[in-house]
């Protein structure tokens, strides 16, 4: 069940794990030329060289890295901007180094990668963006004042790029994950009581896999969307719906890492 990308070129920042991975794999099987940037460390060219792929170091707090990047993949139809990091603390415990390298990678290298995009997509006058946000750009999840600034802050480059970049045929939208099992979330997913407790304000009842994510970015990125810019997606089982909790102990149990009903409910 692939979504038809055939003949496009995608580039996925953040490609080399979690989301950005399983994006770059559901283009991929789509039928798009894609390439994978991120750090070096993440070796991205042997991510990709498994994939059947491209892969490339590019960091995208660096503007000269991002430019490098682009210039060598080449005429480019789809950019998923979605390398990102996390980290917790409490309001007051956040340090200006915390709430400064979570802007840089965040935000300013979703900026970064927007802008280069932009620029090499504009002579040709079409192209599709994709930016992963998060239910944190709505939200206040406690403990994550940085990066809820960050997810917040990625709006404002959506609908200002959506605005700007209409006019070119440039489409530029976000999906916007709930809880997803990544290396950022293997501590909540593997803590029974937590996940527990965070499921249980989740309609679906559990979190989400990453190709339940990479679809919607497919999909955004794809000419089934040829109507959509400007567009925030929620991927996130229901979570921002159904805010005041679905389950309970009384009709549904939880084991496996989720919710069900009890037999007779
Ligand atoms: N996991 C979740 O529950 C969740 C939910 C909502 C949104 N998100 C967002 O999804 C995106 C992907 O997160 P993930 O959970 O797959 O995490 P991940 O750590 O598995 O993947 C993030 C990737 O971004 C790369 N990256 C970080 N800094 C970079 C830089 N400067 N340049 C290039 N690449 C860089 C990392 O090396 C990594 O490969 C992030 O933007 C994150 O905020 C995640």
């Amino acid at each position: 069940m692939a979504i038809d990308v055939s003949g496009l070129r995608a580039v996925v920042t953040g490609g080399a794990n979690g989301i950005g991975l399983a994006a770059a794999k559901a283009l991929a099987a789509g039928g798009a030329d894609v390439w994978i940037f991120d750090l070096a460390k993440e070796q991205p060219d042997q991510v990709a060289a498994s994939l059947g792929v491209h892969g490339l170091p590019v960091d995208v707090t660096s503007p000269a890295s991002l430019e490098t990047g682009f210039q060598r993949a080449g005429e480019v139809d789809i950019v998923v901007a979605n390398a990102g990091t996390a980290q917790e603390a409490e309001l007051l415990d956040t340090t200006p180094e915390i709430w400064e390298r979570l802007l840089r990678v965040n935000l300013t290298g979703a900026f970064f990668t927007v802008q280069a995009a932009a620029r090499h997509m504009l002579p040709r006058r079409r192209g599709a963006i994709v930016l992963t946000a998060s239910t944190n750009s709505f939200d206040g999840e406690a403990r994550l004042v940085a990066y809820n600034a960050t997810k917040s802050g990625l709006l404002g480059i959506l609908h200002t790029a959506a605005n700007e970049l209409g006019p070119y045929g440039i489409r530029v939208n976000a999906v916007c994950p709930g809880l997803v099992r990544t290396r950022l979330t293997t501590g909540l997913f593997a803590d029974d009581e937590a996940a527990r407790a965070y499921f249980r304000q989740i309609p679906l009842g559990r979190g989400a896999e990453t190709e339940e994510i990479a679809h919607a970015i497919a999909f955004l990125a794809s000419a089934y969307a040829s109507y959509i810019t400007g567009a925030t997606l929620l991927v996130d089982g229901g979570q921002t719906a159904g805010k005041y909790g679905t389950w309970n102990e009384q009709r549904a149990e939880f084991a496996d890492s989720r919710w069900r009903l009890k037999p007779n409910s």
